[in-house]
């Protein structure tokens, strides 16, 4: 129960918009967090097309352009633009602590998450 596993990443508040920087050893291919209109986001580091680090690609907006054949990724929740990618990559959720640190769920956001509030156990408040 509660055991969602977080990796530190370090303060990325140098991180600008429209950067973005590959941490090799989250998860199983790495991750890629990009910076787009201030807010951070992080997927896999792995074209879903034929395995090309996305990071060496370009941030164009919020989508990723892979460097191989250029398939987009949109940072915010992994999903392709279209081909030859013919699905999306894993998404992952930050946390930003108030002394900047960031740090990242290694599990990525399934797909069929329901809500905010789906697996926060005892809280019945609604609104
Ligand atoms: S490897 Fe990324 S589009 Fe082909």
């Amino acid at each position: 129960m509660g055991e969602s596993e977080t990796e530190q990443l370090g303060d990325l508040s140098d991180l600008a918009d429209g950067q973005m920087r590959a941490f090799e050893d989250v998860g199983e291919y790495g991750i890629v967090v990009c910076r787009v209109d201030g807010e951070l986001y992080a997927i896999e580091d792995n074209c879903s097309h034929a395995d090309t680090p996305l990071s060496e690609g370009r941030l164009r907006g919020a989508m990723v352009m892979c460097p191989l054949h250029g398939a987009g990724f949109d940072v915010r929740d992994g999903t392709h633009s279209g081909p030859p990618a013919y699905e999306g990559v894993a998404c992952h959720r930050l946390h930003v602590a108030e002394s900047g640190e960031v740090s990242v769920d290694i599990a990525p956001i399934a797909d069929d998450e329901p809500g905010e509030n789906s697996d926060v156990g005892g809280r019945f408040e609604t609104r």
